[in-house]
């Protein structure tokens, strides 16, 4: 598949990449996010419930478009918002991608690699001399396989103070507990999380599939 990435001249940039529109936030958008379904325990803090308040999604609408600092991009498939992600622009360590997020109904279809791809394709073009960096709960499987995949590997591996996860250790059932108990550590009387630190060099190979749906249209 050809690596087609155009830049459609809005600001914050739109980006046409591997079948989906990367559109700056805008309302009818932030209206979807709040309508996705939730994850819960551990990922909860990806869930977009707060959306739904029609004043905290404009006022969230306007921070993301004025941030000088982020990049804030929705993945769109036709008028439907399907995933979303963030860059930093401005961190020593890197480009550095946050906040990728694809909802259950639209996870595994390969959102997340094409959206995560399309950005980066894009800042290559636009910061030629920096590599790309991010942060990854070791719980988060499913993400490890599409930032391999896109080229990244694991840089260092260390325990972090993840406030609101930490808190949420306290609250969880046994069972939910259970199911992140080899990521957790209580440490010096407070939770935390094993997380990667995953660093991607700039025009690191990257696979791309595209998945069969999208082919359709
Ligand atoms: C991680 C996440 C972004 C992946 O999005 P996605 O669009 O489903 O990802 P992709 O389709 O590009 O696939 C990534 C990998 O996960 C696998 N995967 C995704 N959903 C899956 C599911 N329900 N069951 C099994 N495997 C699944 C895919 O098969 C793929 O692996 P492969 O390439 O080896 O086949 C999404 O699950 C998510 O938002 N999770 C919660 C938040 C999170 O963890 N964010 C990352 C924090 S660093």
């Amino acid at each position: 598949m050809t690596a087609a990435v155009i830049e459609i001249r809005t600001q914050p940039p739109s980006l046409l990449a591997y079948g989906l529109v990367l559109r700056p936030w805008d309302l009818d958008l932030a209206r979807q996010m709040g309508e996705w379904q939730c994850r819960g325990f551990p990922y909860h803090a990806f869930d977009m419930d707060h959306l739904k308040d029609i004043a905290r999604a404009e006022a969230t609408v306007v921070r993301m478009r004025e941030d000088l600092q982020h990049r804030h991009f929705v993945a769109t498939q036709g008028d439907t918002a399907v995933g979303r992600a963030s860059v930093n622009l401005k961190d020593d360590a890197g480009l550095y991608l946050w906040s990728v997020h694809v909802p259950p109904e639209h996870e595994g279809r390969g959102v997340c690699r094409r959206m995560l791809a399309g950005i980066m394709l894009w800042l290559e073009q636009v910061y030629p001399q920096r590599d790309f960096v991010l942060s990854s709960n070791t719980f988060a499987t499913h993400a490890h396989r599409a930032y391999y995949a896109l080229g990244f590997h694991i840089a260092e591996t260390r325990w972090h103070f993840d406030r609101d996860l930490a808190e949420r250790m306290w609250k969880v059932s046994g069972a939910e507990r259970e199911l992140v108990s080899r990521h957790m550590r209580f440490q010096n009387g407070r939770w935390e999380v094993r997380t990667h630190i995953m660093q991607r060099e700039h025009g690191a190979p990257m696979d791309v599939r595209e998945p069969l749906w999208a082919r359709r249209d």
